[in-house]
């Protein structure tokens, strides 16, 4: 039997297996699920033992465990490639507004719902079952393949790069194969060749020591909630540039071929808009739409807090009020050197009157990728031969850490090959995966592993 045929015919249990890894819930901020985290490593290492790799090991890293596996026998001649992926994902919350609960994957149409269909479970299911097909039908592979799939991307990966440092030669590859990002659109495969770094901090702002009746020391004592806003107020302006001296200093310009090439991507703004329900876009002047979502770097709240929220009114004057704020980093920015100019610029601004502490969460590289290369022009043609058109290059707002820690400690190069699709809510409720898409990953994964087994490296 070919793959294909096999794909075809165990259609029904890779999506059963797939309902499997998605009903445990290996959420990795919440301490409160390391057990299932662990679990869902332990699921993993089994589905990479039955896809018939070998040396599979679940491996502590101080944080949550990752696991490896592989199969290394199609020679010297031939290029070893390491895959990655992640099987944590994001939290849940708001849950009310999800139609089916998060982890019973529920299927509607071409669709499976449950969080981390599309980020990023649904894509490390491909890479598995293209090997399952590969190897139970060829008895063989014709790349030497390594895969190693984290519990803690979607917390910054901080125990990835120490387990790279100190095993260069187990993760040792020629390049790194990732899909954890997006088709450009349906029908139409890209391959993303950036990624957008991260930083992400906490200001927390304290003002009097207990919660006061607004009317008998307002106007007396600084509000906490107040004079969050006003610093939060002061960290970018009204058409979108960041205030914070220094920020833009080390952001690489993109080039003239680079705008052109965005140009001619398709991209239809009012249905954009349409989408998400918005009036009008927002962003830097002087950029348009594309641009700003994934090649110019950015400032958001992503959550604030403070003072009464509950039905009705409580006229109080809180004690405490808090943000999450996340910069999304382009190259050359430098993470350390990012939340040290946002630290010096907040307690610059704060007001003398409350107290302002400032904490880093986790950061992350942004990163540039090569595509002129052989193993490019191979993925270019296997796309075409699944997708039967020719992928775009993109680049992505999201970030990725772990892919230039590949570059600076394997001098390895990662290409990235997404099955996603940009309105699968990832981080959102309703999180789904195209099952089309799932699908048709395996198919383009086991001709891309077939176009490699073509390359000669003897000379590499
Ligand atoms: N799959 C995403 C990265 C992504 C998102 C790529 C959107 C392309 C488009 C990944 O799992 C992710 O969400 N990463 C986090 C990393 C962070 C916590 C360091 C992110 O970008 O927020
Ligand atoms: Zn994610």
């Amino acid at each position: 039997m070919n793959y294909l045929d096999y794909i075809n015919s165990n259609k029904e249990r890779y999506l059963d297996e797939l309902k499997q890894f998605l009903s445990i819930p290996s959420v990795s901020t919440d301490p409160k699920h390391k057990h299932d985290v662990r679990a869902c490593a332990e699921f993993v290492e089994k589905k990479l033992t039955e896809a018939g790799l070998e040396n599979v090991k679940v491996y502590e890293t101080g944080g949550h465990p990752l696991v490896y596996g592989d199969w290394l026998y199609a020679g010297d001649d031939k290029p070893t490639v390491l895959i990655y992926g992640h099987y944590d994902v994001q939290p849940v919350d708001p849950l009310e507004l999800w139609n089916a609960p998060p982890f019973s994957p529920t299927i509607k149409g071409d669709k499976i719902f449950a969080r981390g269909a599309s980020d990023d479970k649904g894509q490390v299911f491909i890479h598995v079952k293209s090997i399952e097909s590969y190897l139970k039908t060829k008895g063989n592979l014709p790349i030497n393949v390594k895969i190693i799939v984290e519990g803690e991307e979607e917390i910054g990966s901080d125990h990835l790069d120490s387990f790279i440092e100190s095993n260069k030669s187990l993760l040792g590859c020629d390049f790194v194969l990732v899909s954890d990002t997006a088709m450009y659109q349906p029908g139409l495969p890209a391959i993303c060749y950036g990624l957008r770094g991260l930083v992400y901090m906490e200001v927390n702002v304290t003002g009097p020591n207990r919660d006061l009746h607004s009317g008998a020391f307002g106007g007396a004592v600084d509000n906490p909630a107040n004079a969050l806003a006003h610093i939060i107020s002061r960290l970018k302006d009204l058409n979108g540039e960041i205030l914070i001296p220094g920020f833009y200093d080390d952001v690489k310009e993109l080039t003239d071929d680079e705008r052109e090439e965005f140009r001619k991507l398709p991209f239809n703004e009012e249905k954009f808009k349409d989408d998400l329900g918005v009036e009008d876009v927002f962003g830097e002047k002087g950029y348009t739409t594309l641009e700003r979502k994934s090649a110019r770097p950015t400032l958001d709240v992503n959550g604030i807090w403070g003072g009464f929220q509950g039905e009705g009114a409580k006229t109080v004057l809180p004690s405490k009020a808090g943000a999450k704020i996340s910069m999304r980093l382009v190259p050359d920015q430098d993470p350390d050197k990012i939340q040290n100019l946002f630290t010096d610029y907040i307690k610059s601004i704060a007001p003398k009157s409350v107290k302002v502490e400032i904490s880093g969460t986790h950061n992350a590289k942004p990163a540039i990728t090569p595509i002129d290369s052989d193993e490019i022009n191979a993925a270019k043609v296997a796309l075409k031969r699944s997708f039967g058109v020719e992928p775009v290059f993109i680049r992505e707002g999201g970030s990725i850490p772990v892919v230039n820690t590949f570059q600076e400690l394997l001098n390895a190069p990662t290409i990235l090959i997404g099955f996603g699709l940009n309105d699968e809510n990832i981080h959102s409720p309703n999180e789904h995966f195209d099952l089309n898409n799932f699908y048709k990953g395996i198919e383009s994964i086991s001709f891309y592993f077939e176009e490699l087994g073509k390359l000669n490296y003897s000379n590499k």
